[in-house]
């Protein structure tokens, strides 16, 4: 006989789920600071990646940035070196961005009102509920794929947030459950349980402190809820890549091809659908960027590099130039300094396969 199940008590379940927060939440380091500044850093670095990679970052930023001023007066390019290999590089220039207008607006405090902390770049209805309700204790409720997962599958509701319905009822179901005298708490505690219980292909219902009120669970299916994911293909580009050496330097550019990682440093590189393409975007850039004449030689290697949506088939070229590159444009750097600089995650791969000069 399957077990009845108990009537949806909001208050039941978040007196539960605050318990299990209590004794189970684990010891982030953004937990334990009552800083707004190092909150909302945290929240803007975890806004698209996972917990285990963000606490070092976390941790090597707020070692150098320890309060908005210091950010704020920070320059960018020291900002973006702090921020490579966490990917999303936009995130940064926001911060840097949003860090300047605080200390202009606000007198360096991270603003109390919904409407102002909206307002600052880079921070969404996602980052501003987190930061109100974490740093203040305010009543906004954090809605995140992990929370969406959790109560959809407590009420046994079907879809995906980009679906309106769906997304409505979830957020409903959320007011209902959100703790007003510790929103902060409940919000982190939701997501807590969506990272560690509540898991998308392997629910660990034994464990879970709202299994009494769970329907998914009571229908014995809580994994295919809230619905199978919509997969996104990946998509295949070729990247032609020009390797320009002097001794232990190499010639690098901003951004790579088609406004991907605009602030960061790379090998001079275009896209393409295939490696001809590629080949000949490469060329006409470097064109554009060293007049004079260039000639790209053999490949030096090959490698693949995922961002985002794009699986990237690099081929790595060495080429020499006329021009002695030394415009904005350019910047050489040694191999050596590629661990300290403002270099993309694929710019340090590509060093990596370099033959290293005797
Ligand atoms: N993801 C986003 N915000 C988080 C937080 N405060 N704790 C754990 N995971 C999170």
């Amino acid at each position: 006989m399957p077990r009845r199940q108990v009537p949806f008590q909001p208050s039941a379940v978040r007196r539960s789920l605050l318990g299990w927060f209590g004794s189970h939440a684990r010891r982030l380091p953004w937990r334990k600071t009552r800083s707004p500044y190092a909150i909302w850093v945290s929240e803007v670095m975890l806004q698209q990646t996972q917990v285990a990679t963000v606490i070092p970052y976390y941790t090597r930023f707020l070692h150098a940035f320890p309060d908005v001023r210091s950010l704020a007066r920070a320059p960018l390019e020291r900002v973006l070196e702090l921020w490579s290999g966490l990917g999303y590089y936009r995130r940064a220039r926001h911060l840097h961005q949003a860090a300047q207008l605080i200390v202009r607006k606000f007198q360096g405090r991270f603003p109390r009102q919904y409407r102002d902390g909206r307002a600052l770049p880079g921070i969404g209805e996602y980052t501003a509920h987190a930061v109100l309700s974490i740093a203040f204790n305010q009543p906004y409720a954090v809605l995140d794929g992990n929370v969406a997962r959790v109560v959809a599958r407590l009420r046994a509701r079907r879809g995906n947030l980009h679906q309106r319905s769906f997304r409505q009822a979830v957020e409903s179901d959320l007011e209902r459950l959100l703790s007003p005298r510790r929103p902060g708490d409940f919000n982190q505690a939701m997501m807590e349980l969506g990272q560690t219980v509540c898991l998308p292909r392997a629910p660990r219902c034994r464990i879970c402190p709202l299994k009494k009120w769970c329907r998914a669970s009571e229908l014995g299916k809580a994994e295919s809820y809230p619905a199978p994911r919509p997969r996104r293909a990946t998509e295949l580009r070729y990247l032609a890549v020009a390797v320009i050496r002097r001794g232990s330097r190499v010639a690098l550019v901003r951004g790579l091809d088609e406004g991907l990682m605009s602030g960061l440093w790379n090998f001079p590189s275009g896209f393409g659908a295939t490696r001809q393409a590629a080949f000949a975007n490469l060329a006409e850039k470097l064109h554009s960027l060293a007049p004079g004449w260039i000639e790209v030689g053999r490949t030096i290697g090959r490698l693949r590099h995922g961002i985002t949506f794009r699986t990237i088939r690099a081929e790595v070229y060495s080429a020499t130039v006329s021009d002695p590159l030394t415009g904005r444009s350019w910047r050489w750097v040694d191999l050596a300094d590629f661990p300290r600089a403002a270099v993309s995650q694929l710019a340090r791969k590509i060093a990596a396969i370099l033959p290293q000069v005797s």
